[in-house]
């Protein structure tokens, strides 16, 4: 069981998608063409994995943690997509999964949870001589474009999980920070970055649905303080905001990763 076990369904639901926009730079960066194999790496709910699949021959979707899986299984479903392969395994077994020769290698927002120097050792034993590892995640905000509801978040959650919330409940193995080192350290030194942004605007059901899908504030986290909880951020929101629309601007950036 992991941290994410009882984030999955809230991330299925509440976690916004990653913009068309997105894919069509992934596209046309990496050359997609519906011939190639990728893998997507840390998965979850399948939140690349689905639009991925419509431009790749097949997609192997790994997580560590089945719940994610099985909601992304669901939604594969739903959406009658076929050429995806589900597997439950840590990053760290990965060339013990018998993968075939990928063309294509996308992490969303999981590299920070893995042994970054040791996966990408694997990846260069199992990505092709002229395939890409992708890194897709939302970039840090600017002050002017960090939405002024989180302060009313973040009161919230500190009332009701002490000021040390974050830190307490978040297993991240590496920061962000380092990313862009690790990987010029690595086989896959030659980095391309793009960023697109993204305008959401969510309801009051959204954003409280949305903190369940967080590693410091899902149900496990929140225990029997969970409806109390939803309550206050409810009453907090509204009384910042009353017309239930609640904007921001996510930077979302792609980390494009090929040998020299
Ligand atoms: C923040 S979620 C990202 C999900 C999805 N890729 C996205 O872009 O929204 C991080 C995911 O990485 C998975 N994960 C964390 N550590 C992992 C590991 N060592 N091996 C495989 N998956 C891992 C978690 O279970 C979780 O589903």
């Amino acid at each position: 069981m992991t941290a994410f076990v009882s984030a999955a369904s809230a991330y299925a639901r509440y976690r916004p998608q990653y913009p068309m926009a997105l894919f069509a730079g992934l596209a046309e960066h990496v050359g997609l063409n519906g011939t190639q194999t990728a893998l997507d790496l840390g998965c979850g709910p399948g939140t690349l994995t689905l639009p991925l699949a419509a431009l790749a021959a097949h997609v192997h979707a790994v997580d560590l943690e089945p719940a994610m899986l099985a909601e992304g299984r669901a939604l594969a479903a739903a959406d009658g997509i076929e050429n995806i392969t589900w597997t439950a395994s840590d990053a760290a077994e990965l060339l013990d999964l018998q993968l075939p020769p990928l063309d294509l290698c996308v992490m969303g927002k999981s590299f920070q949870w893995m042994n970054q120097a040791q996966l990408l050792t694997d990846l260069d034993r199992l990505v092709t001589p002229t395939g890409t590892v992708v890194l897709i995640s939302t970039a840090a905000r600017s002050t002017e474009t960090r939405p002024d509801w989180l302060d009313v978040i973040e009161r919230t959650c500190v009332t009701f999980l002490g000021p040390d919330y974050l830190q307490a409940n978040n297993p991240v193995a590496h920061p962000a920070e380092g990313r862009d080192e690790v990987l010029r350290a690595s086989p896959f030194s030659t980095l391309h970055t793009k960023t697109w942004e993204q305008r959401l605007t969510r309801t009051l059901d959204e954003l409280v649905g949305l903190q369940l899908s967080f590693a410091h504030t899902n149900p496990a986290v929140l225990g029997d303080r969970q409806p109390a909880f939803e309550r206050a951020l409810r009453e907090a929101l509204t009384a910042h905001n009353p017309t239930g629309a609640y904007k921001s601007v996510v930077p979302i950036e792609a980390v494009f990763a090929t040998r020299p």
